[in-house]
């Protein structure tokens, strides 16, 4: 998968409608992935969802989507768009995933990323990424199932990121998207209860960056597969970080709330000049320099 620049959407920001997506694409991100979609429509849990704390987001919708037959219409449109079209796919079987990831690519995604990562609904999301055996099953069904890219996302909510992302690649992962959000919780002091109607959800933001970034690095020694940095990105510093680590895209969530789409723009923009400033022709030149001896 070529893109025009290193930058991707990350799931579940703006990627419910290809309307939404297209204002990404306009941003200029280089590719663009959308909300985690399953077989069937779920509501998702009721408000509150969503926390501001000091140091980023915490939320806990529970993944909304209207289910694949539905969202096919969404995917169709969003193809027209000239970047790659990457359909974020969940399920609560390995068949499920592979069902949905097929019905993604036979309505025109270029890839599929598996949400095998998701810290809020049972059953699914990291309760798959974080067992090996499932978490095997999944990729090699879906592997089966699709002629397309296989991403998939990893969740930091393990004691060793380096043999899950071993488990996923030796499945057949053509490439590993590293890192979901960071299991959390904000409690309010007047109540005395937790903010969220799911109690704990996922932290994102600048706070979880030093953790993402120690994710993709320890990867990044122990697998061949291209990496997809994900977390606290807010600008060509953080994004430059992350390639210096072993990723060779990255994926903005949370900042867009900030900066809005335009942050695609703004990254890609700092890291050319970065890379202009430093002498190198390409990002592939940079991607793990921060490994040599
Ligand atoms: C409101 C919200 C919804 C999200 N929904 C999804 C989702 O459906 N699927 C998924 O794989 N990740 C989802 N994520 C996680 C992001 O894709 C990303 O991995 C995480 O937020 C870290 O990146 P960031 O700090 O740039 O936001 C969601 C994050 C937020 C804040």
């Amino acid at each position: 998968m070529r893109l025009a620049n290193p930058t991707m959407l990350a799931s579940g920001i703006l990627g419910l409608s290809a309307e939404s997506l297209g204002n990404i694409v306009k941003g200029g991100a280089g590719a663009i992935v959308t909300k985690s979609v399953g077989l069937k429509p779920r509501k998702g849990y009721s408000n509150p969802t969503i926390v501001q704390t000091s140091c980023g987001l915490i939320n806990a919708v529970g993944l909304p989507n209207p289910g694949i037959n539905e969202f096919v219409k969404e995917i169709r449109e969003a193809k027209n768009f000239n970047v790659p079209l990457i359909v974020s796919v969940y399920g609560f079987s390995a068949e499920e995933y592979a069902k949905v990831a097929k019905k993604a690519v036979d309505a025109g995604a270029d890839a599929v990323e598996l949400n095998v990562s998701c810290p809020h609904v049972r059953e699914t999301g990291s309760e798959i990424g974080q067992n090996p055996e499932v978490l095997a099953e999944v990729v090699r069904k879906v592997k089966a199932s699709v002629p397309k890219p296989v991403l998939v996302k990893l969740s930091p909510n393990v004691t060793d990121m380096v043999e899950i992302a071993e488990v996923a690649t030796e499945a057949g992962a053509d490439a590993l998207t590293a890192i979901n959000t960071v299991k959390a919780i904000a409690i309010d002091p007047e109540t005395a209860m937790p903010i969220l109607s799911n109690k704990i959800g996922g932290l994102s933001g600048t706070a979880i960056k030093p953790i993402a970034i120690r994710c993709v690095y320890e990867i990044y020694e122990h697998v061949k597969v291209p990496i997809i940095g994900c977390g606290g990105i807010t600008n060509w510093q953080d994004a430059v970080e992350f390639i210096l680590a072993g990723a060779t895209a990255i994926q903005i969530g949370t900042a867009i709330a900030q900066k809005g789409p335009s942050v695609f723009k703004a990254v890609t923009r700092g890291i050319n000049a970065y890379l202009k400033r430093k002498g190198f022709k390409s990002v592939n030149e940079i991607v793990g320099l921060s490994h040599r001896n």
